[in-house]
C-alpha cells in the first residue's frame, strides 16, 4: 500500500505543470534568433547586448485580413519572427477579421486560453465545455469574452453588411489552433472514410461531400 502513495507528489506536481501556460522566462528578455536552424522547446535568443527597440515593435497587426474564403475570415498574429521580443513571454496577440455574416468556426487552441475583444461590429461568440455545454454571448465594440484553454470556440459575425473586428490575447507564444471542421475531413492524408462515417453517423457520400466543400 505505501509505495503507491509514494507516486502521490510525483503525479500532483505533473498534473499542476499541465495546467501552466508556457515556462516563465529566466531572464529578462529571450530576442528570437530567427536564424538558428536546429530546434528547441521555443526559439534560441540573440545576445541580449544586441537587442534594440526594433526587436519589441511590430506592425504586424495594423493591415485589415484577407477573408475571402470559405469561412470569411483572417487571423494575423504576432509570433517570433515579426516580434522577435515575446519570444518566451507566454504570450500573444491576434487579429482577428470577420466578413459580413462570417466565422472563425469551431476551433480550439491546445496550448492557450484567449481573451477576445469585440473592436467593431457585432459579434456572436461562444465555447463547449467537456460536457458540452454551450457558452454564448453577444459582443458589442468595448466588450470581451474568454475561452477557457483547449476548449472548442467559434466567433460569428452577426451584421450581413459590414466586416468585424476584434483583438484576442492568448497565453502562449505558440498556441497552436485545430479548426474541428478542418481537422476531421480535410486532412493529410484523409482520416479513413469508415472513422468518418461511424463517427459523424453519415454515409460514404456525405463523407465525399464534406471533404470536397472543405477542399480535403
Ligand atoms: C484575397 O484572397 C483571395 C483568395 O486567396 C485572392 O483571390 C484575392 O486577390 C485576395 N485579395 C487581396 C486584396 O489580396
Amino acid at each position: 500500500m505505501r509505495t503507491r502513495f509514494h507516486y502521490l507528489p510525483l503525479l500532483l506536481f505533473t498534473l499542476l505543470r499541465q495546467t501552466r501556460p508556457d515556462p516563465d522566462p529566466l531572464q529578462d528578455y529571450c530576442v528570437a534568433d530567427n536564424k538558428n536552424e536546429f530546434f528547441i522547446n521555443g526559439v534560441p535568443c540573440i545576445n541580449p547586448d544586441k537587442a534594440s527597440s526594433s526587436n519589441f515593435v511590430t506592425s504586424a497587426l495594423s493591415k485589415v485580413g484577407n477573408t475571402s474564403n470559405q469561412f470569411g475570415f483572417s487571423v494575423t498574429a504576432t509570433n517570433t519572427l515579426n516580434l522577435p521580443g515575446l519570444n518566451t513571454l507566454g504570450l500573444i496577440l491576434v487579429r482577428v477579421d470577420i466578413a459580413a455574416n462570417g466565422i472563425v468556426p469551431p476551433h480550439s487552441h491546445p496550448r492557450a486560453s484567449e481573451v477576445t475583444t469585440c473592436l467593431k461590429g457585432l459579434l456572436l461568440v461562444g465555447f463547449v465545455d467537456t460536457s458540452n455545454r454551450v457558452f454564448t454571448q453577444n459582443l458589442k465594440p468595448g466588450e470581451s469574452f474568454v475561452f477557457p484553454k483547449g476548449l472548442v470556440h467559434f466567433l460569428f459575425n452577426r451584421d450581413s453588411r459590414e466586416p468585424a473586428l476584434a483583438l484576442s490575447g492568448l497565453n502562449s507564444q505558440n498556441p497552436g489552433a485545430q479548426i474541428a471542421s478542418l481537422a476531421t475531413f480535410a486532412t493529410t492524408p484523409p482520416i479513413p472514410d469508415e472513422i468518418l462515417k461511424k463517427a459523424f453517423q453519415i454515409t460514404a457520400r456525405e463523407v465525399e461531400i464534406i471533404r470536397r466543400n472543405l477542399g480535403g
